[in-house]
C-alpha cells in the first residue's frame, strides 16, 4: 500500500503518522535530533537549513508546548515563522480548511504545521497542497501525534540507551490518546519488546491487543519492573458520557503516587506528555520528583522538531 508520507524515493515527503513508517526514518530522526540537541546548547543556536522558507503554524486546538516548540525550532533553523491565529482568522466567517490552506500556499507556504480536533485533518491537507509543500501532523483528533512520539523515543533512548531490552507501562486514558498510539507504534517499531497498557476498561480501546501491547487493569501488577512509566492526562474535552465514577477515584486506582512508582525498577524514568493534572493522573511528588523527565520530554522536543523539519524541507 502507497504511504502517503514518503515520496517516490521512499524520502519523508510529510510526517502524517509514526505507524507505517520504517525503523531507519526513526532513527534517521533520532540522531539527527541528537546532533541539533548541541545547536541548542551553544550561545548562538541558529543554523542556516531553512533559510528562505516559510513555515505556517496552523492550530485549530490549544497547545502550548507543540506550538512553541515548533516555532522555536523553525527560528533556529532560520525560517520564517507565521502563526495563524485560528480564533481571529477567516475560519470564522465559513471559510474552509482547503480554502484556507490554498489562500497560505497563494503566499508561499513551504511548509505546514496542522493541529486539528478532526482525525484527518493533516491527511487531507497533505492530499491537496503542492509538490514542494509539506505538511506535518502536529495532532488531529484521537488518531497521532508523530513529533510527540518521536521526542518521547529520543528521551527514552536519551535515559535508557536502547529500545531492545526495555518494559514499558503507557497508564490512564489510552481511548483518546493520540500520543499513546504515536508511541506504541514507535516502540514495537524499534524493537521495544514488552509494552504495557494500564487503565480502566472504559479507557482502553476493545481492539488494542492487535498493536502489540499488553493490557492491564490492575495498575500495581502492571508496573511491576517497569523501565520507563509514560502517564496520560485524561482528556475530559473529548469524552462521551460517564467513562469514569470520579476523578478522585480515578486517581485511587490509576494516578501515579511514589507508593505505586516503588513497584517499577528503582531507576525508572516518568514520562508525561503534559497538560499535567495534579492529584488525579500524577501526584505532584512523582512530577516533581527524581524520576521525573516531563520538562527535559519538552527540551528535546525542540531537537527533533528541527530534525524533522530539516529532513523534510531542507534540501
Ligand atoms: N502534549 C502536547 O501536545 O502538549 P500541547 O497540547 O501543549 O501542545
Amino acid at each position: 500500500m502507497n504511504n502517503p508520507q514518503l515520496n517516490h524515493r521512499g524520502e519523508l515527503q510529510h510526517l502524517l503518522s509514526i505507524e507505517g513508517l520504517p525503523r531507519d526514518i526513526l532513527l534517521q530522526i533520532l540522531d539527527i535530533a541528537e546532533s541539533f540537541c548541541g545547536v541548542t546548547e551553544r550561545e548562538v543556536k541558529k543554523v542556516p537549513l531553512l533559510r528562505g522558507k516559510s513555515v505556517f503554524n496552523l492550530f485549530f486546538e490549544p497547545s502550548t508546548r507543540t506550538r512553541t516548540t515548533f516555532e522555536i525550532a523553525a527560528k533556529r533553523l532560520s525560517a520564517d515563522v507565521i502563526n495563524l491565529n485560528i480564533a481571529a482568522s477567516s475560519q470564522t466567517k465559513g471559510e474552509s480548511l482547503l480554502d484556507t490552506v490554498a489562500n497560505l500556499s497563494a503566499m508561499q507556504a513551504d511548509l505546514f504545521i496542522v493541529r486539528h480536533a478532526q482525525s484527518g485533518a493533516p491527511y487531507l491537507i497533505a492530499r491537496h497542497v503542492k509538490p514542494h509543500e509539506h505538511v506535518i501532523n502536529a495532532g488531529d483528533g484521537r488518531h497521532a501525534h508523530p513529533t510527540k512520539g518521536l521526542l518521547d523515543l529520543y528521551t527514552i533512548r536519551h535515559y535508557k540507551k536502547e529500545f531492545t531490552r526495555l518494559t514499558v507501562a503507557v497508564v490512564g486514558d489510552i481511548l483518546h490518546s493520540r500520543v499513546a498510539r504515536s508511541l506504541i507504534h514507535g516502540l514495537t517499531t524499534l524493537g521495544a519488546p514488552e509494552v504495557r497498557v494500564i487503565g480502566p476498561q472504559t479507557l482502553i480501546p476493545a481492539q488494542v491487543g492487535a498493536l502489540g501491547v499488553r493490557v492491564f487493569h490492575d495498575m500495581r501488577a502492571g508496573l511491576a519492573g517497569c523501565d520507563v512509566v509514560v502517564m496520560l492526562r485524561l482528556q475530559s474535552e473529548r469524552m462521551r458520557g460517564a467513562l469514569l465514577p470520579s476523578a478522585q477515584e480515578f486517581n485511587k486506582h490509576y494516578g501515579l503516587s511514589s507508593e505505586k512508582l516503588s513497584l517499577a525498577k528503582p531507576d525508572a524514568i516518568v514520562m508525561h506528555p503534559g497538560p499535567i493534572n495534579r492529584g488525579v493522573e500524577i501526584d505532584s511528588s512523582v512530577a516533581d520528583g527524581p524520576h521525573s523527565v516531563i520538562l527535559p520530554q519538552v527540551t528535546f522536543g525542540i531537537a527533533v522538531r528541527m530534525a524533522v523539519m530539516s529532513i523534510i524541507a531542507g534540501n
